[in-house]
């Protein structure tokens, strides 16, 4: 098959893209600005480009199959510049849907985001839980499944929509202040500094190990039963942070201890998935635990 991924140079999409491209030809459409590269494969098409440009129709004519993860990903600069948020968000979706629309693609998948569900009421969360977005950018990407979800009943679109919950794998960027806690967590640790815990640790994240996410995303390109559907991709399992910090300072085998700082503004105070569906319509299951993935990632740093 051919398979256009947008944002296929960031994190999830190059670990996407690597596994598609052993039986597909896959071509990436990313605006760079990740600044590496971790497309092993040399018959995978790379080509520097905008998700709000004409650019998009060009390759849609030459594919099967849309994956859609190209997004402005950082909450921070949403609350900052929030119309070049929902710009990029929502009218870069918007661009991919119409050119999948017009060259009639057998499948366009696209990428959401936990952010849509906001401060959860009960957890695990259900993909029928209220949704109620805290930030722009929980918000643009609430508009892309709406989108998305319209122009499957409008135009009957073949789409499958993704929630990933906290995902994590190697190859993050460890420097940059918008990684996520684990990041955080093995820089300073590699460091041989102390791991900072926003607020008293017991907050809950549902993290996801890289691997498993690409897993679910796959499993949804032959699957028909996943069109028209919205699926959690997180495990279902509840780590705090704090014990989070310990798992890793334990890999580490290092004598260091966590330092506790006031709580970060608008910080969520828990988050897991309930991954029932996903299980059961795609039959999907995550394979990595929390300690396993971890493991993975802290070897995975050698120079810091
Ligand atoms: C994550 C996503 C965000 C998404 C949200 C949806 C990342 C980086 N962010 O935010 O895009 O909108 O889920 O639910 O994946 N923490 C520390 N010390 C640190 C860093 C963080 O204690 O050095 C704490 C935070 O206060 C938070 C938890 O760790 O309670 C997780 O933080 P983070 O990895 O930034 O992700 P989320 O806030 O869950």
């Amino acid at each position: 098959m051919n398979i256009l991924v947008t944002g296929g140079l960031g994190n999830i999409g190059s670990c996407l893209c690597n596994v598609l491209s052993e039986n597909n030809d896959v071509i990436i459409l990313d605006n760079f600005s990740n600044n590496t590269n971790n497309i092993k494969a040399d018959n995978v098409n790379i080509v520097k480009g905008d998700v709000r440009d004409n650019i998009v129709n060009d390759l849609a004519s030459k594919v099967d199959i849309i994956v859609h993860m190209a997004a402005q990903i950082s909450v921070d600069e949403s609350i900052e510049r929030p119309i070049y948020d929902a710009d990029v968000n929502i009218n870069g979706t918007l661009n991919i849907l119409e050119a999948a629309r017009k060259f009639d693609v057998e499948r366009l998948i696209y990428i959401s985001s936990a952010a849509v569900y906001g401060i959860p009421n009960n957890i695990p969360i259900k993909e029928d839980h209220t949704v109620n977005p805290i930030s722009p950018y929980g918000l643009s990407k609430l508009t892309g499944e709406r989108y998305s979800m319209l122009y499957h009943e409008l135009y009957g679109l073949p789409i499958v929509c993704f929630r990933p919950f906290n995902i994590f794998g190697p190859n993050q960027n460890l420097g940059s202040p918008y990684s996520g806690v684990i990041s955080k967590f093995i820089a300073k640790i590699k460091r041989d500094e102390t791991p900072l815990i926003f607020g008293d640790g017991n907050q809950i994240r549902d993290f996801v190990y890289i691997d498993d996410v690409v897993t679910g995303i796959i499993k949804s390109i032959n699957n028909d039963k996943a069109v028209g559907e919205i699926f959690n991709i997180g495990t279902g399992n509840k780590t705090m942070i704090k014990d989070l910090a310990e798992i890793i300072i334990k890999i580490s085998d290092k004598e260091l201890r966590p330092e506790f700082l006031p709580s970060r503004t608008g910080d969520i105070k828990d988050s897991c998935a309930d991954i029932t569906k996903a299980r059961k319509i795609l039959e999907w299951e995550p394979r990595y635990t929390v300690e396993n993935g971890l493991k993975l990632c802290y070897n995975s740093v050698r120079n810091i």
